[in-house]
């Protein structure tokens, strides 16, 4: 199968979130399933096109309404070896320091911006003669390759049978703009209705995918229950219930290559279950570099996230002050993102020297170190679609504090007092309260119950979230979208 996967990010070339990370693994899984994967995203100013070995391949004109054209560059690398990507290159869209937002916060183009991406990743499959089945979609930033797949190429295009598949990975961002960006994306005013793509007199470009994809996914089975809630749907549960019978919940994979502390060359040691010393190793270094005591009997909770009420900052910043106040652990944090969080991180680490460390920034190599060096990954997330962080966190042997919502529900097994068996410790209030008890919980667990703690991390390390499966459960959505685009041909 010919498979394009069009995105706004991709590890390590641009990376916000998981996004980056889920579309990488997806279409490296793909490949080694046999399938023609290929991946295409901005060209962002910032992506070192020396180092990923990126070459101009081509240039294309992408037609928007209006007779607007924009003459783009292509370029092309192979990912990890295997997978090609394409790069858009159009300065005045993507030559900026951000991918969605600058100083002064969200780009207002975005909708724009990412429109003439999507349309020119039709365009590339048309100039070069490489026809996929499938287009997949990642969220909002490319949710109108399915509008334009039947609308603008609907006949007379070689891509008219192509079907479309779109993955909602944040239900929370949506892509919500004015209505004038509608004559760009050049669809007639019959398409601007709330089964469409109008949301109260604006543009859901989300909205628009689920209305028009073949086929949509999101992240984990239990998230995919939730989003058909009013409150999980953000707005779109009826609009997901309308499409129920073409929707999956397939939860990500772990790219192990890069995420396992046997072979992780971003990690000062490595380690495996049966050898932790290395994990000790990396402990130490984790609190040096963070200006934490040395010291290998106390807990050490590591955070690494967007700064995003989404990640249960609220219930974090009232949960944390107390608790270090009460109970012996040290705290790592890694993130930025909302400026009262940076704020509030900074503070903490101000008034409690040598127990609280924060890095406010975007760090890879850290946030590999804070995986391996913590005992526990703290993640009490308001909605987590999926979450890769813990699954990583699993690997390295840290146990996570998750609040049991979407794929941290389905990835995590609670820890079990009377028998020790579990991954992690996890809550069910999204309140500050359920999450201090579970940090008690987990820290007295370290304290009076040392050998369960050898025992979780044991049971964590063993667990298998490789893309082999989830990869080929997409691989039968696909199908699943060409029998709908078939249906919809004929009818
Ligand atoms: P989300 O996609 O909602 O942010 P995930 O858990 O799926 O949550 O993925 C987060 C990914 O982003 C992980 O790979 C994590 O390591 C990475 N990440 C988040 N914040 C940072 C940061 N400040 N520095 C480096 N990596 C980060
Ligand atoms: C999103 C979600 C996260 C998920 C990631 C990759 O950003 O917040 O839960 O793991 O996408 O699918």
């Amino acid at each position: 199968m010919k498979v394009l996967l069009i995105t706004s990010e991709c590890a390590p070339f641009a990376k916000v979130g998981g996004l980056g990370d889920m579309v990488a693994g997806l279409a490296k899984s793909l490949r080694q399933l046999g399938h023609d994967a290929r991946i295409v995203l901005p060209l962002y100013s910032f992506i070192d096109r020396k180092k990923f070995g990126l070459h101009i391949v081509g240039s294309h004109c992408v037609h928007m309404g209006g007779n607007i054209e924009h003459w783009v560059g292509l370029h092309e690398t192979q990912m990890d070896g295997s997978v090609p990507v394409w790069f858009v290159e159009y300065e005045s869209y993507f030559g900026r320091l951000g991918l969605y937002d600058g100083a002064q916060g969200h780009y207002t183009d975005n909708a724009y911006r990412y429109a003439m991406l999507s349309k020119a990743a039709l365009q590339i499959c048309k100039d070069r003669q490489w026809i996929p089945q499938i287009m997949h979609a990642h969220d909002w930033p490319s949710a109108l390759v399915p509008v334009f797949l039947k609308t603008w190429d609907r006949v007379l295009s070689p891509l008219s049978e192509t079907a479309s598949v779109l993955t909602i990975h944040n239900i929370g961002y949506q892509g919500v703009y004015p209505p004038d960006v509608l004559p760009y994306i050049g669809v007639s005013g019959d398409h601007f209705h709330p089964g469409a793509l109008e949301d109260h007199g604006k543009i859901n470009l989300l909205k628009a995918g689920i209305n028009y994809a073949d086929a949509i996914t999101t992240v984990s089975p239990t998230h995919a229950q939730e989003i058909l809630q009013p409150e999980g749907g953000m707005g779109m549960a009826p609009f997901l219930n309308n499409r129920r019978a073409d929707l999956a919940g397939i939860l990500n994979g772990a790219d192990y290559s890069h995420w396992d502390p046997a072979t992780d060359p971003l990690l000062p040691a490595q380690y495996t279950a049966g050898n932790l010393a290395g994990k000790a190793a990396c402990k130490t270094v984790l609190q040096a570099q963070l200006g934490l005591a040395e010291r290998s009997d106390l807990p050490v909770f590591g955070i690494v996230s967007r700064f995003a009420t989404q990640k249960g900052f609220t219930l974090l910043r009232e949960a944390l002050p107390a608790a270090l106040q009460q109970m012996q652990f040290q705290l790592v944090v890694l993130g930025n993102g909302d400026t009262d969080t940076e704020n509030y991180f900074r503070w903490l680490q101000q008034t409690n020297p040598g127990r609280v460390g924060a890095f406010l920034g975007f760090n890879n190599e850290l946030s590999h170190l804070i995986e391996a060096g913590s005992d526990f990954f703290l993640m009490p997330s308001l909605y987590e679609p999926c979450g890769l962080s813990q699954i990583y966190a699993l690997r390295y042997g840290t146990l996570p504090i998750v609040r049991a919502t979407g794929g941290l529900d389905d990835t995590v097994i609670n820890y079990n007092e009377a028998t020790g068996t579990g991954t992690g410790f996890k809550f069910i209030l999204p309140t500050a309260q359920a999450l201090f008890d579970t940090m008690g919980w987990a820290v007295s667990t370290w304290f009076d119950r040392p050998q369960h703690i050898a025992k979780l991390r044991q049971q964590a390390m063993a667990q298998n979230f490789s893309w082999e499966n989830s990869a080929t459960q997409y691989v039968q959505t696909y199908q699943h979208a060409i029998q709908v685009k078939r249906a919809t041909l004929k009818g």
